[in-house]
């Protein structure tokens, strides 16, 4: 069973296939095409690269794996850099394709290289973390790290597809399942009260892993992330912002526990947070706070910040956020729907931080 969700881009748009046989759908996509290589990290490669290139065998395509390291350190251009010499020694050509299969780390890079390997070839992204089935694999943003800050090179670069089987997710270690499940609570919060009660009743069976809820869930974040991207593909009207719900206080908190916060983790608090904050300014009623605390805490994702941390120090690095053009911005819910919010009322904001237990 697959489910398709059409990510609406005009000549550019694209369908995210998700279920058991979605990979399927590469064979269909490629047949008639001479050469596809695949990206991956090795182990991901030797473990299961097999469901990727079955479908291309069936449909006559020459298929090579190029492996590339694990990490945010991998994520750079010296890595883009081998990655296309690589395709040109293979004979990757205009007219051939790339398929990136791996988490978010895999998908940015594989996706920017695809995006400058002769100036451009067809990505099909097929990922292999919650986090990127719900989120990077959309949207067509790549791109790699400098020594100076985090994604300051890409390119937008929508794939040819998105194909995503949540079986993949079998092996995937207990705290990167997690950091999927803050931005899966995110969409939730974002307005998707069918998403809300799926995951406020099975949340066991989704943390269990059970492929039809996963299915279900993932089906639903892809169609809120494939709606945001429809409407402002390059992050011009300030409607894709609205993804970085929660993100202002849980990047703060992640950078300040010096990432012993799963990414996941800080969000899931940061989205705590923002909901305080919200009630605190008036903006929404008390009740939806509580819902997203337990709906945060029935994840078994944190609802406080660990303890030690102070106001100011978490002020100090929002300020910082590259996505704060001066002012200290917040994504906030409210009678409207998700809005910006500058400079909200301190009180407001230390009331919030209270709640999540830091403190001045
Ligand atoms: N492009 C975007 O719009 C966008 C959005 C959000 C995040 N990102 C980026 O995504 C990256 C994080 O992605 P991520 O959370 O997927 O991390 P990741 O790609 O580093 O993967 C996490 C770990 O899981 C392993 N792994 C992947 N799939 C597995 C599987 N099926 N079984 C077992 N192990 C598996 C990987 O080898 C890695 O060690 C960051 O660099 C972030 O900047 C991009």
């Amino acid at each position: 069973v697959t489910d398709r969700v059409r990510v609406e881009l005009g000549p550019r748009s694209y369908e995210v296939v998700v279920g058991s046989g979605a990979l399927d759908e590469l064979e269909r996509l490629f047949s008639g095409r001479r050469r596809v290589a695949i990206v991956s990290h090795a182990h991901l490669g030797a473990a299961k690269g097999d469901v990727v290139r079955e479908p291309l065998v069936r449909a006559g395509v020459e298929n090579q794996l190029f492996g590339m390291d694990e990490g945010e350190e991998a994520k750079s251009l010296a890595t883009v850099e081998r990655l296309c010499r690589d395709f040109a020694r293979w004979g990757l050509l205009r007219s051939d394709a790339v398929v990136a299969f791996g988490g978010g780390v895999v998908g940015d890079t594989a996706g920017f290289a695809a995006s400058v390997y002769h100036r451009g070839v067809d990505v099909v992204q097929v990922p292999t973390t919650l986090l990127a089935m719900v989120d990077s694999a959309i949207g067509g943003k790549t791109g790699v790290n400098l020594p100076e800050g985090k994604n300051l090179v890409g390119a937008f670069h929508q794939p040819r597809a998105v194909l995503i089987d949540p079986a993949l997710l079998d092996s995937l270690p207990d705290r990167e399942l997690r950091c999927g499940l803050g931005e899966v609570v995110k969409y939730a919060l974002l307005g998707d009260h069918a998403l809300t009660r799926l995951l406020e009743e099975r949340s066991d069976a989704l943390l269990a892993r059970d492929p039809a809820v996963l299915r279900e869930v993932v089906t639903r974040c892809v169609a809120a992330k494939a709606a945001v991207v429809a409407a402002d593909e390059q992050e011009r009207t300030g409607r894709r912002a609205s993804l970085n719900l929660g993100h202002t206080a849980g990047h703060a908190i992640e950078q300040a526990t010096g990432y012993a916060l799963a990414h996941g983790e800080a969000v899931a608090v940061g989205l705590v947070f923002a909901t305080h904050l919200a009630s605190a300014l008036e903006r929404i009623p008390p009740g939806d706070v509580d819902r997203a605390e337990r709906l945060v805490h029935g994840l078994g994702l944190p609802v406080t910040a660990p303890t030690g941390l102070r106001v100011e120090d978490l002020l100090a690095l929002m300020a910082r956020d590259k996505k704060s053009a001066g002012a200290l911005t917040f994504v906030l819910p409210g009678p409207n729907g998700i809005e910006r919010v500058d400079d909200p009322d301190r009180a407001a904001v230390d009331k919030a931080f209270a709640a999540i237990g830091v403190t001045s």
